[in-house]
């Protein structure tokens, strides 16, 4: 029915745009948040080389709370401020981490992540959620992945 796959082999950009366009395609019509977040996990997995993880967690009474994902099985509670999600949500600031194992308080959830990207989803001003990607790969994530996934947090916003 949907078909939404990255279309051949392109700049980080393009890809990243295609990717927008796939998940303005697939939430702008659809009310329901934790539906939504799962087609985007889906649609990060899908678009992302070389990641092992990809998905959300959501701001629950004060906490991160794991979320729809693509991956293993995840740590479900983290308290703000800790780990390279915790991090991102205290800070409302992007967490784009080349080595995981050098930041302090990494949280090692699947113990073949070498590097990650988290963006924070902020709504109002407050931050809602946070979009955590993991990959086997050190340094896989660079400025064109933040700009891209940062650009996805504000199209889903209003969406989760
Ligand atoms: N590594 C994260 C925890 C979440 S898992 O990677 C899915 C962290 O340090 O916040």
């Amino acid at each position: 029915m949907f078909d939404f796959r990255p279309v051949g082999d392109c700049p980080k950009p393009d890809a990243y745009r295609q990717l927008h366009d796939a998940a303005e395609a697939l939430t702008s019509d659809e009310p329901d948040g934790v539906a939504n977040m799962a087609n985007i996990a889906a649609l990060l997995w899908d678009f992302l080389p070389d990641t092992n993880w990809t998905g959300f967690y959501r701001m629950v009474g004060g906490e991160l709370v794991l979320g729809p994902f693509i991956g293993r099985p995840a740590c479900i509670r983290i308290p703000l401020g800790k780990g390279v999600c915790g991090t991102a949500a205290a800070e409302g600031e992007t967490q784009l981490v080349e080595d995981v194992h050098a930041f302090p308080g990494h949280i090692a959830c699947d113990s073949v992540t070498n590097s990650e990207l988290v963006v924070p989803v902020l709504r109002d001003g407050d931050v809602v959620a946070v979009i955590d990607l993991d990959s086997p790969l050190k340094a896989r994530f660079d400025e064109d992945d933040r700009q891209g996934i940062e650009r996805l947090a504000e199209i889903i916003s209003n969406r989760i």
